[in-house]
């Protein structure tokens, strides 16, 4: 919880499925007012009830009402967003910080996923594009939802992965990521590096089936 003099920070967090919810709730117990932006508020009740006296106030909205709630956004959704985005109005996000934790996975063959498109631009980037008024840094993509809030690994959380064009927006969002439990972030170049964060979910995926373990992360060690 912030202390009392500070100003409570609202966040939209675009996405009611596992990631949505898991950062929602995350982002409430730090403190932070959160409004969830989904196709259905009206099947986000039950959730709300369960995450009511978490810390921060939460509610939910249409996909507007998110990218409007605050200067922080979430994107967690599914495909390649674009649609959100266009529900979601791209003038709400100007001079908002983006976390974008979207992969483009493809599981038509099964697990472990591809991905639906690589090679050049992936989803990253895309986003940037479509939301030239803001500041996208790649985000919590590279983990899973149980870790992305107050993470827990035996041998210590490693600086979470991220990239994006604008420093002062990674900057930002090493701040919070240290707020939220992690040693800060990897700055892994600009919002074309979002091509390499999304390519490494699949490697993810198959370390995870081998060692049937889904609470893992990759690390940088020297
Ligand atoms: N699960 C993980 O551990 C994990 C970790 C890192 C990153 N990610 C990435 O985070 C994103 C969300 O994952 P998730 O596990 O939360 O998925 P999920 O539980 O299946 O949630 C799906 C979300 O996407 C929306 N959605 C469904 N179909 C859609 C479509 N065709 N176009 C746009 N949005 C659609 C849903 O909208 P409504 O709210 O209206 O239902 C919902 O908000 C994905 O890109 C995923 O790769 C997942």
């Amino acid at each position: 919880m912030p202390p009392s003099s500070m100003a409570v920070e609202r966040i939209g967090v675009l996405g009611s499925g596992d990631v949505g919810r898991a950062l929602g709730r995350g982002f409430a117990r730090h403190g932070w007012d959160v409004k969830l932006g989904t196709h259905s508020p009206e099947r986000l009740q039950d959730w709300l009830g369960e995450v009511e006296g978490a810390g921060g106030a939460v509610s939910v909205g249409s996909f507007t009402e998110a990218a409007a709630h605050g200067d922080v956004a979430v994107l967690a959704v599914l495909g390649e967003a674009a649609d959100v985005l266009d529900l979601a109005g791209p003038e709400n996000f100007a001079g908002t910080l983006v976390l974008d934790a979207t992969n483009p996975l493809d599981f038509s063959e099964g697990a472990p996923p591809g991905l639906l498109f690589c090679g050049t631009d992936l989803l990253g980037e895309r986003i940037q594009a479509s939301l030239p008024d803001a500041s996208v840094v790649k985000c919590f993509n590279t983990v899973s939802t149980a870790q992305m809030v107050d993470p827990s690994f035996e041998e210590g959380a490693p600086p979470m992965m991220i990239c994006g064009d604008d420093a002062e927006g990674k900057g930002r969002t090493e701040v919070i990521l240290v707020e939220l439990g992690w040693p800060g972030g990897l700055d892994v170049g600009g919002i074309d590096s979002s091509r390499y964060l999304e390519a490494l979910v699949p490697l993810w995926a198959i370390v995870g089936a081998k060692r049937d373990t889904w609470g893992h992360a990759f690390a940088v060690v020297e």
